[in-house]
């Protein structure tokens, strides 16, 4: 798989501890980045994850597909403490969340950025006070580091040190969409978590986000998991594709043995979703969404 040959890890002492170099060797078992360990959610009677099990290796791209509901974003929520579990267990850069103390999981927050489904911004504030905001909060960057950070994010996602001042208002919806994902960069997360990245974009700036998430994977080597129906995207970016069914991930593995599996819930996916098979790496076949 592609993150098997990537470079050494860049040194992120700044925003954390590195993950040991042991556990990036790729023909030893690596220690995930996130595991998911029998987790059981639910809200009332609407059980949304029962015994659930999923983990996330270091430096991959793993995407969560599944129907509208179905508990995506509350998988994502769980992640970062924002929603408890009601049993089992969720361990992120090695912090058991259940456990982890405010000031701990402050600090694995800071370490992991998540892209919020709409990619809010904070309208009355300039795209560098949005840029910053995670910066000042987390970090004692001066104005001008901070002015040098949200410029070179700027950059990585394709737009330019004059959209610094410019008021979210008046930015198109793709670009308030990569202005969010430059602010979720600033920091230098280790792990992104996107939801739902290209809801809502054009065509061409679909392609683009697709790119930056890999771009970001490659350049500085963060560990990704993006929940998306797009299936283009998930194509393009996924090292590995885990699908939500029946409040657990029963399928986990990349596109190519996604299309091969003969697992009825997988069969019943992909003709829900898709209408000929995976294209050779990189390229997109044409597909219908699913209901
Ligand atoms: N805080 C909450 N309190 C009660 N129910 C919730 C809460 N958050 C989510 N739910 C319910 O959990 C289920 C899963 O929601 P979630 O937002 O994770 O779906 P999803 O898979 O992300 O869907 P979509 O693809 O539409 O974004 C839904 O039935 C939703 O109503
Ligand atoms: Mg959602």
């Amino acid at each position: 798989m592609e993150h098997d040959a990537q470079p050494p890890r860049q040194d992120r002492t700044e925003v954390g501890t590195p993950v040991p170099a042991d556990d990036l060797a790729p023909a030893r078992p690596r220690t995930p980045i996130i595991a998911f360990v029998d987790v059981s959610k639910s809200f009332g009677d609407n059980t949304i994850y029962a015994g659930m099990n999923l983990e996330v290796h270091p430096g991959e791209t793993l995407t969560i597909i599944g129907g509208s509901g179905l508990g995506k974003s509350v998988c994502l929520k769980m992640l970062i403490g924002l929603l408890p579990v009601d049993s089992g267990r969720i361990t992120v850069l090695g912090t058991d969340i259940g456990t982890a103390d405010d000031e701990v999981l402050r600090e694995v927050r800071r370490r992991v950025a998540y892209v919020f489904q709409g990619g809010a911004l904070f309208d009355s504030m300039t795209v560098l006070e949005n840029i910053g905001y995670g910066l000042r909060e987390h970090t004692k960057m001066g104005d001008e580091e901070i002015r040098a950070r949200a410029k070179a994010c700027l950059e990585m996602v394709g737009l330019e040190e004059k959209d610094l001042d410019t008021m979210p208002a008046s930015l198109s919806g793709g670009m308030r969409k990569r202005v969010a994902l430059a602010r979720s960069i600033a920091p230098q997360p280790e792990v992104i978590l996107y939801d739902e990245p290209t809801t809502g974009l054009d065509p061409r700036n679909i392609t683009r986000i697709g790119d930056m998430i890999k771009k970001l994977q490659r350049e500085l080597q963060v560990t990704s998991v993006v929940v998306t129906h797009d299936m283009p995207t998930a194509r393009k970016v996924s090292d590995r594709i885990a699908m939500l069914y029946r409040h657990r991930f029963p399928f986990v593995g990349t596109v190519q043995e996604m299309w091969q599996s003969e697992d009825p819930a997988v069969r019943d996916f992909i003709h829900g979703t898709l209408r000929r098979p995976p294209a050779a790496h990189g390229s997109h076949a044409k597909e219908h969404h699913g209901p």
